[in-house]
């Protein structure tokens, strides 16, 4: 699967003016993405993972370091990107295949002539039938189907999903795990997924990056060599349970550090 990387990250830093000063979020990430793979951004809380998710989206540009995305340098918004946020954010006044058509509308192209793909993906995500229903109507994980769909319908290469399903119960969030495993497979996305929930990163990925709290560095890569395709049930093996364990125990260590040396206040750090 793997083949040239499609996405590179190099020395990403980010420091943010606010009134109370600056904020350095991210400093020196780097990170290399092969088209086709799936790879997951974990780390506490604050460390930078939107920071940089919304910089490879060009929703704001780095202080320093660059991102490139298919060999060119992410300037501004880019149509082989599309994005997942945590909330749907689907505008209330339109039904739900207005929703989708919306991205289309903004860049000027005839909706119609993406409807057989928009169809198929509302098929994947067993949305069909609800094509006329507006966001009020719809369950959280419907809404959340839907902004997937929406992302998807321009057919972009890059899927940057922002703790898509952190909203969701965990009954839910395994349904939409597995639909999304199901979706990558079928339409060979390349994926860069943000979770604070190790089980759902080593679910679905090849490799987990493990980055420091604030400002985010790269603090270890992990390969999930777990076979695919990858039933729900791999999620109770001891081999998985190792590698959950792993990763957290790099987490905590990273907390630890930043903590010794002062730089971190331990109530930053997300449950998980
Ligand atoms: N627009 C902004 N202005 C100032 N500071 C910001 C801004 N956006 C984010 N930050 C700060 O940058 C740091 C990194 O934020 P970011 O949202 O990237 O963290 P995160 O890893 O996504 O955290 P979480 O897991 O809680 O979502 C935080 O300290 C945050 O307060
Ligand atoms: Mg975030």
């Amino acid at each position: 699967m793997e083949s040239q990387p499609i996405i590179v990250v190099d020395k990403a830093t980010k420091i943010f003016q606010s009134e109370r000063g600056p904020v350095h979020a991210l400093n020196d990430f780097d990170m290399v993405v092969h088209t086709g793979e799936f790879v997951s951004l974990v780390g506490p809380s604050g460390c930078g993972k939107s920071t940089l998710l919304w910089a490879m989206a060009a929703l704001w540009p780095l202080s320093a370091g660059s991102i490139k995305i298919n060999g060119e340098e992410v300037t501004g918004p880019r149509r082989e990107v599309g994005m997942v946020f945590q909330s749907a954010n689907l505008l209330p006044w339109r039904n739900l295949m207005k929703n989708i058509y919306f991205p289309l509308e903004i860049m000027g192209e005839r909706p119609r002539r993406y409807q057989d793909r928009i169809d198929n993906l509302l098929e994947m995500t067993a949305l069909t039938g609800f094509e006329h229903h507006y966001p009020g109507e719809l369950s959280g994980g419907m809404q959340q189907r839907a902004s997937i769909v929406r992302a998807l319908s321009y057919d972009p290469q890059v899927l940057l999903m922002d703790e898509p399903f952190g909203a969701l119960d965990a009954f839910t969030r395994d349904e939409m795990n597995v639909m999304l495993l199901n979706i990558w497979e079928a339409a060979q996305k390349t994926i860069v997924f943000v979770t604070h929930q190790i089980p759902e990163a080593v679910y679905l990925s090849d490799r987990v990056y493990v980055m420091t709290p604030r400002p985010g560095r790269n603090l270890k890569e992990y390969k999930i060599d777990l076979p695919r395709p990858r039933p729900l049930s791999i999620t109770t093996e001891s081999r998985f349970f190792e590698i959950v364990g792993d990763i957290k125990n790099t987490i905590y260590q990273g907390v630890q550090k930043a903590t010794e040396e002062g730089a971190y206040e331990i109530e930053q750090f997300a449950h998980e």
